[in-house]
Formats: structure tokens, C-alpha cells, sequence
């Protein structure tokens, strides 16, 4: 006897048994790989080297996003101790308590840039410093940068960027001499580099010199640390840098000196 139309053939039958079989086994592997992707992702969260929240550069300059998002989890300004760093970008573009060099310095420092701005405090310690150092018979100092606005220290970041893009993707491994745009303390109006007439170059040999031998042994004095010393890259991020010296107070920066640390050990960061 003929079937009857409506009635599906025994092995298309099969055939649809098997399909619904197989689409259940893969919904069911797929529902099954992402309940364990979710629970190795709770059991070990991700996270950063160390503990530190590095910035990630994304192509060639720290995303908005990132920086945007380490801004709201910066510290607030702590006046002359505030910490700038990988972690800790700065908080405005123009602090308050800026005032052009040529208004604070005289003839006892050359300017390279006489209308370059400097935090007051930070510049009027500096001439005590400069007006020290002469009277002992050391040469003349030179100030080739103090404030900077995040923009001109983009511009900086950018073009190390340009010659090697992977600059500052690791930087407490191979530590930089120029940080991005929102995370240079020179936008505080507290740091200085400090060169002088006889070495003008930004380079390791000018902490052999008299001038930047006398910085690193009277700078506290006044209230200055050397910001980035040898020996401390691994925690700055930082090459040592013997010409940026930075403006903490005379409490903070004998104490830093007196211990041999750096900026982020003394304030526990
Ligand atoms: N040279 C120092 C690290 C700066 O770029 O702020
Ligand atoms: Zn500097």
C-alpha cells in the first residue's frame, strides 16, 4: 500500500533527527566553553604587571579613553607633592601659580626661553639655588624647559614615537626620557632641566660635571630632587636624568636625599 503524501520518508526523518541532534550538540558546546572562558575570567581577573596601570599607547599616543580613565582615578593635586607618572597623569593643562621665568631669574641662569613659564615657589627656590651655587664659584646654569603645556609634550612624545613605535610600551623595562603629553610633571610648572653654559647637552656625562655634580649634592637644600636618579628606572619609568630636577619643598626633598629614594617610594606610591 502507497503512503500517504503528507507522511515524511523514514530517511529524511532520520536525516532531520540527526541534524537537531548535531545543532543541540553544538549549542550545547558553545554554551558550555563560554560558562568556562566566564569562570577563568573570575577566577584569575586579568591584571597589570606588579599592579601598575600602565597606559597603553595605541597608535603612537595614549588613547582618550585611557587617559580619560586614569584621570578620574588620579590622586588630587597635593600641591608641591604632587605625583605625576606612568600612573598618574596630571591633572589640568595649566596649573595655577605660574609666572614667566624672565619675572623670577636674573643674570645668575640663562634662559632658553625667557617667556617659558615656572611655578613661583618653584622658581623663586630655584634663583636662591642658582645665586648659592655662583657664590661658590660654580658656572653658570642654563634652564632649557620648565613649564609645558600637555599639547607641546605630546608633540615630544609623538616624535620619539615617529622613530621607534614601540617607545614607553614598557617602560619600567626600557624607561623613557620623553612621556606622553598628559603624564610629564613639567606640566606642575614644578620641574626644571637644569643644564649650565659649559654642558648643554641632556645626557648622562653632565652629572660628572662641577654644575651638575653641585645640583645633586645642594639641591635639596633648596628644595629641589634629582627626579629620576640611576638606579631607580625600574620604579620611575624613567632613564636617569641629571639635568630634571623637581620642586618638592626643603622637608621632602632632605628627606629624599638624606634616604636615597625616589619620588614614588617616598610618598609610598
Ligand atoms: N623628561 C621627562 C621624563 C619628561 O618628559 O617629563
Ligand atoms: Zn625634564
Amino acid at each position: 500500500m502507497q503512503e500517504p503524501k503528507t507522511q515524511v520518508p523514514r530517511e529524511k526523518w532520520t536525516d532531520r533527527v540527526n541534524l537537531t541532534a548535531l545543532l543541540t550538540r553544538i549549542l550545547l558546546g558553545l554554551l558550555l566553553t563560554g560558562a568556562v572562558l566566564l569562570g577563568i575570567h573570575f577566577l584569575f581577573p586579568p591584571r597589570a604587571e606588579e599592579g601598575r596601570t600602565v597606559i597603553v599607547s595605541q597608535g603612537g599616543t595614549v588613547s582618550p579613553a585611557a587617559a580619560a580613565m586614569a584621570r578620574q582615578t588620579a590622586p588630587r593635586a597635593e600641591g608641591t607633592l604632587l605625583l605625576v607618572n606612568w600612573e598618574n597623569p596630571v591633572p589640568f593643562d595649566r596649573p595655577e601659580g605660574l609666572v614667566t621665568q624672565a619675572e623670577i631669574f636674573g643674570d645668575e641662569v640663562v634662559l632658553v626661553n625667557g617667556e617659558g613659564s615656572v611655578n613661583r615657589e618653584a622658581g623663586e627656590a630655584a634663583k636662591r639655588m642658582f645665586l648659592a651655587a655662583r657664590a661658590e664659584g660654580i658656572g653658570r646654569y642654563k634652564i632649557s624647559s620648565a613649564y609645558r603645556s600637555i599639547a607641546y609634550q605630546e608633540k615630544l612624545w609623538q616624535a620619539r614615537r615617529r622613530q621607534d613605535p614601540c617607545y614607553g610600551d614598557d617602560p619600567y623595562t626600557n624607561p623613557v626620557k620623553a612621556m606622553p603629553g598628559c603624564m610629564s610633571e613639567h606640566t606642575t610648572g614644578l620641574a626644571l632641566d637644569i643644564l649650565s653654559e659649559n654642558h648643554e647637552t641632556a645626557n648622562d656625562a653632565y652629572g660628572e660635571t662641577p654644575e651638575g655634580r653641585w645640583l645633586a649634592e645642594n639641591a635639596h637644600r633648596y628644595g629641589f630632587i634629582l627626579r629620576y636618579p640611576e638606579g631607580k628606572e625600574h620604579i620611575t619609568g624613567v632613564i636617569y636624568e641629571p639635568w630634571h630636577y623637581r620642586y618638592v619643598g626643603v622637608e621632602a626633598a632632605t628627606e629624599i636625599w638624606e634616604r636615597g629614594i625616589c619620588l614614588e617610594e617616598y610618598l609610598g606610591a
